[in-house]
């Protein structure tokens, strides 16, 4: 399949801050792409370029074979943009913001008025189709600006968070949508912070840091870099880490453990389940109480913290950064040291 987007060594500034620094992206036809990412790592800007709404300083745009940077108005007939927050007027009804924008888009008054009714029954607004937008929940909002985005029956598609801040249900809601037009053949570019989402929705993953892609794959690929399995044990008392860690020594192969301090080991295991039998033995002779012990995958914010966390060598007089939950310890498994706090 050819290239829908083509995005490389686009760079962007905004004074000091290097939005982007050569940033390259592609993004299959027909396929689901989630740029993954934290606060600030650039996605918004990204998007807003690729949606002709932002120049670059430099790099170059090829959307469906066209240059973006040249002929930004031909590209237009072929993407759709859902932003970040909600671009639908809260004045009108749901019906007729939707018919106004077929009208804009210069379709006839009843093409325009079945496209509408057509997109609100698809997204589960027929009911409210009569009230004014401002009396829509945030789900409703954020579903009827997507369906605001697909009037034209865009080619490509950008979501920019298309879920943050949603409530569950609105959030699968909107998941089923994208996944539809997924399998319709629409090509998407969505933006995340949620890890969940980008396993869920997206074929293959780039995630963005500092205005970098700093690693490309499918969620399986990127987990598989961190690799291996996880072995996780909870002590009933964090102060047996060490009596724990000798216990499991020899059962685990000197595989380097971390702890939380709160009682929360992780060690980095092959062959993860057949090894429980002689761990609890073990832990047992050794009067280490143990509260939970599992085996499982790394996930895929396991990868995303190690490949962030890689990235971030404070100098040695710098205040620490603030603690990240799990990053820590995760990394010090990955990176195959051994962390005893
Ligand atoms: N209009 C702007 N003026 C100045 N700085 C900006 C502007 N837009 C974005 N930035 C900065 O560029 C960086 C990337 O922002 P953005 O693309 O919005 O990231 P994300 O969407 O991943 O949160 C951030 O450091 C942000 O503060
Ligand atoms: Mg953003």
């Amino acid at each position: 399949m050819p290239d829908a987007i083509a995005v490389e060594a686009l760079s962007k500034r905004y004074g000091d801050v290097h939005a982007l620094d050569d940033l390259d992206l592609t993004v299959e036809q027909g396929t689901v792409v989630g740029l993954l990412g934290p606060n600030g790592a650039g996605k918004t800007t990204v998007i807003r370029i690729l949606a002709t709404l932002l120049r670059p300083d430099s790099g170059s745009v090829r959307i469906c074979g066209i240059d973006a940077l040249r002929e930004p108005e031909r590209v237009r007939p072929h993407i759709g943009l859902t932003g970040q927050y909600a671009a639908v007027d809260e004045k009108l009804t749901g019906f007729e913001n939707l018919r106004m924008l077929g009208r804009l888009f210069r379709s006839g008054r009843a093409e325009s008025r079945r496209r509408a009714d057509e997109l609100l029954a698809e997204f589960g607004l027929a009911d409210a189709a009569a009230r004014l937008v401002r009396t829509y929940s945030g789900g409703m909002r954020r579903r009827l600006d997507l369906a605001a985005s697909l009037i034209a029956r865009p080619e490509v598609i950008f979501l920019d968070e298309p879920t943050t801040g949603l409530d569950p249900r609105s959030r699968s809601a909107i998941w089923r949508i994208v996944a539809d037009l997924a399998a319709a053949g629409t090509t998407v570019l969505l933006t995340t912070q949620y890890l969940e989402e980008a396993d869920r929705l997206a074929d293959t993953v780039a995630v963005v840091d500092h205005g970098a892609v700093i690693a490309r794959g499918t969620p399986e690929e990127l987990k598989d870099r961190v690799g291996g399995e996880r072995l996780e044990i909870r002590l009933d008392d964090a102060a047996q880490y060490e009596r724990a860690e000798r216990a499991i020594r020899g059962v685990v192969d000197g595989s380097p453990c971390a702890h939380d301090g709160e009682g929360r080991m992780t060690v980095a295991v092959t062959g993860g389940a057949l090894l429980m039998p002689a761990l609890v033995r073990e832990l047992d002779a050794a009067k280490v109480l143990v509260v939970d012990m599992v085996v499982r995958r790394p996930t895929l914010d396991d990868a995303f913290f190690a490949l962030t966390e890689q990235r971030e060598t404070p100098a040695p007089d710098a205040d620490p950064a603030p603690p990240r939950p799990d990053a820590e310890h995760v990394t010090a498994v990955a990176a195959g040291r051994t962390d005893k706090r």
